[in-house]
C-alpha cells in the first residue's frame, strides 16, 4: 500500500480524498463531529503540501439523487472551522460546479464535492456503472488518497473503483486504523476481552463467530444480550428479541464453552415499562425479567462484573454500547464499560473502540478519547474488519 508521502511532490497537485462525513445531524447541526475531526490531520498534511485538495464524501443514504437534507453544507462549515483554511463547498458531486470549483483552487486549498451519493453510480452493483463515475472523478485530479474508513467496507466508486483510475496512496486516518485493529486482532495480547453491544444480534453474528475462535472473554451487553438470555432459558418480558436468533446463539453458547471462550452476561438489568427517558426504572435479576417491563440497560452488578473482567485484560474491543446510553436513567452500563476500558488501558491493555455508536457514547459520556489506544471511525468497517472478511477499499490499494 502507498502512503500518501509515496507520491512525491504534491505542491500544485490535485489531490482527489474520499473522507468519510457521515456525521450524525440533528436538522443541520452536527451532534458528533469525530469523524471529521479524524479526516484532519491527512487533509493538514495535504494543505501543508500544497496540494489542491479535492474532497468526496457522503452523508446517509440518499436514493442517488440530491436531496436538500443530505448536503455536505454543515460539514463544510465545521470542516472549515477545525481546519482553520477555506472549504469551498461545490454546488453539485461531478457536475459544472465541482469542475469550476476545482479548476479555481489555488495550491493549498480544499474544496468540498457535494454527497457523492447523489449520483446513482456511486452506489451501483453494475461494474460499468461505478467505473464511468470513477472516471469522471478521476478526470478531475492528478491523485487519490483513501482516508475514509467508515467506507472500505463499501465496493463503491469513490472508495474503490477510483483506486484504479489513479495512482493511489492511503490516507493517515485509513492507515491508523487499519494498524490499530490489526494489532488488537492479529497477536492479541491476553486475556483478550471483547464487549459486544448495540441493539441488534443479527448485525454481529459474523463477528461473534470469528472472536469464538479468538478472544478469551466476550462481554455481552446492549439489546443483544436480550436473545443471550433468552437463548438459556430465561424470560425477557417485552425486551429486544431476535427470536429467529435463538438458535444460533444457542450454538455460540455451545462453542464457546467447547472453545474455552468465557461468555460474561449480565447478572441484573435495569427495566422499565417503556422506552423513555423518564420511564420508572427498577433494577432485577437477569433471569426473570418481568411480564411487561422492557430491558434498557445493565444493572450495578453486572456493572461491577464487567469491570472487574475488564480489569486484568491486555487487549480490549469494544462494539456497541450496553445499554440506552442516550437516555440518562439507562447510561450507567455503557459508562461503566468505558471507564473499565479506561482503568484497564491506564494499566497497560491496548484498546480499541469500534466505532458507531461506541465512539459517540464515548464523546456524548464525556471520556476524554486520550484514555483508549484507539477510537475507530468505523461502524460497519470496523465489524467487517473483526469478522476477518476483506475490505474492498483496502483491498484495492493492495492490488
Ligand atoms: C457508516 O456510517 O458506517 C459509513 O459512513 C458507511 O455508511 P453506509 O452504511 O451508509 O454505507
Amino acid at each position: 500500500m502507498k502512503k500518501i508521502e509515496d507520491l512525491g511532490d504534491l505542491r500544485g497537485k490535485r489531490v482527489l480524498v474520499r473522507s468519510d462525513f457521515n456525521v450524525p445531524l440533528d436538522g443541520s447541526t452536527i451532534t458528533d463531529d469525530g469523524r471529521i475531526r479524524a479526516a484532519l490531520p491527512t487533509l493538514k498534511g495535504l494543505v501543508d503540501a500544497g496540494a489542491k485538495v479535492i474532497i468526496t464524501a457522503h452523508l446517509g443514504r440518499p436514493k442517488g439523487a440530491p436531496e436538500d437534507k443530505y448536503s455536505l453544507a454543515p460539514v463544510a462549515l465545521r470542516l472549515e472551522e477545525l481546519l482553520g483554511a477555506k472549504v469551498t463547498l461545490a454546488k453539485d458531486t461531478i457536475g459544472d460546479s465541482a469542475k469550476e470549483t476545482v479548476a479555481n483552487l489555488a495550491d493549498g486549498e480544499v474544496a468540498l464535492l457535494e454527497n457523492i451519493r447523489f449520483d446513482a453510480r456511486e452506489t451501483s452493483k453494475v461494474d460499468e456503472e461505478r467505473e464511468s463515475l470513477a472516471d469522471d472523478l478521476a478526470a478531475l485530479a492528478d491523485f487519490y488518497v483513501s482516508d475514509g474508513f467508515g467506507v472500505v467496507h463499501r465496493k463503491q466508486a469513490s472508495v474503490y473503483d477510483i483506486a484504479k483510475k489513479l495512482p493511489s496512496a492511503v490516507g493517515t486516518l485509513v492507515l491508523k486504523e487499519v494498524e490499530s485493529l490489526k494489532m488488537a486482532t492479529d497477536s492479541p495480547a491476553r486475556p483478550y476481552a471483547v464487549v459486544l453491544g448495540g441493539s441488534k444480534v443479527s448485525d454481529k453474528l459474523g463477528v461473534i463467530g470469528n472472536l469464538l475462535g479468538k478472544a478469551d472473554r466476550l462481554l455481552i451487553g446492549g439489546g443483544m444480550l436480550f436473545t443471550f438470555l433468552a437463548a438459556k432459558g430465561y424470560s425477557v418480558g417485552s425486551s429486544l428479541l431476535e427470536e429467529d436468533q435463538i438458535d444460533t446463539v444457542k450454538g455460540y453458547l455451545e462453542t464457546a464453552e467447547k472453545n474455552g471462550v468465557e461468555i460474561v452476561l449480565p447478572v441484573d438489568i435495569i427495566v422499565a415499562p417503556e422506552f423513555k427517558a423518564d420511564a420508572p426504572a427498577t433494577i432485577v435479576a437477569a433471569d426473570s425479567i418481568p411480564d411487561g417491563q422492557m430491558g434498557l440497560d445493565i444493572g450495578p452488578e453486572s456493572q461491577k462484573l464487567f469491570a472487574e473482567k475488564l480489569s486484568d485484560a491486555k487487549t480490549i474491543v469494544w462494539n456497541g454500547p450496553a445499554g440506552v446510553f442516550e437516555f440518562d436513567a439507562f447510561a450507567g452500563g455503557t459508562r461503566a464499560v468505558a471507564q473499565g476500558i479506561v482503568d484497564a488501558t491506564a494499566a497497560g491493555a491496548f484498546s480499541v473502540v469500534g466505532g458507531g455508536d461506541s465512539a459517540a457514547a464515548v464523546r456524548i459520556l464525556g471520556f476524554d478519547e486520550a484514555g483508549f489506544s484507539h477510537i475507530s471511525t468505523g461502524g460497519g468497517a470496523s465489524l467487517e474488519f473483526l469478522e476477518g472478511k476483506e475490505l474492498p477499499g483496502i483491498a484495492i490499494l493492495d492490488a
